[in-house]
């Protein structure tokens, strides 16, 4: 039976171990910042009692950030944010069917004022953006984790003016 996990001050939340794929690029850069995620499969509408009581122990257990990912009427995020007063960042993801995330984007975006759910892109881009995110905010009261912040962020400067001076066009 799937019990509680080891904690860690961020948390993934998703929907179905369909969604494992795409998140994973969202465990390996919180990884590659030194952060191991405890990654949860939880849905809001399969498992709803047991994501409601995740999120209402989140605090208690050590966890500062939620990471929420899920598909087609993604409500998961929302669910989870209306049970804890920890910052949630959702990323909605493209099923294999249907409105290829739009759906997904719409149902975790719109949430009514008092209750905000901080959503990023769909699918990939937005999981990894999910894992950057939540460092950020880690990184408010963490001196080490905002020096590995600027070091990432003058990586990738220096990524993309590699690239345009390889330019020969
Ligand atoms: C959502 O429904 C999940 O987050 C997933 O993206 C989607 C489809 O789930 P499965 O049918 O693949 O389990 O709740």
């Amino acid at each position: 039976m799937a019990g509680p996990k080891k904690t860690s001050p961020v948390a993934i939340v998703m929907g179905s171990d369909s969604d494992l794929e795409v998140m994973q690029s969202c465990i390996d850069q919180l990884k590659e910042f030194g952060i191991e995620p405890t990654v949860r499969i939880l849905s809001a509408h399969r498992t709803p009692d047991a994501a409601g009581d995740f999120a209402r122990k989140a605090a208690e257990n050590g966890i500062q950030v939620i990471i929420a990912a899920a598909g087609m009427a993604a409500h998961l995020a929302g669910v989870l944010a209306g049970q804890t007063p920890l910052p949630i960042v959702g990323v909605p993801l493209a099923a294999k069917e249907g409105l290829l995330g739009l759906d997904a984007l719409l149902s975790m975006v719109q949430m009514p004022p008092g209750v905000p759910v901080a959503t990023m892109a769909i699918g990939r881009a937005g999981a990894k953006n999910a894992a950057i995110f939540a460092v950020q905010i880690l990184a408010l009261k963490d001196n080490k984790l905002s020096e590995r912040l600027a070091a990432f962020r003058k990586s990738q400067t220096e990524k993309v003016l590699a690239k345009d001076a390889q330019l020969n066009c």
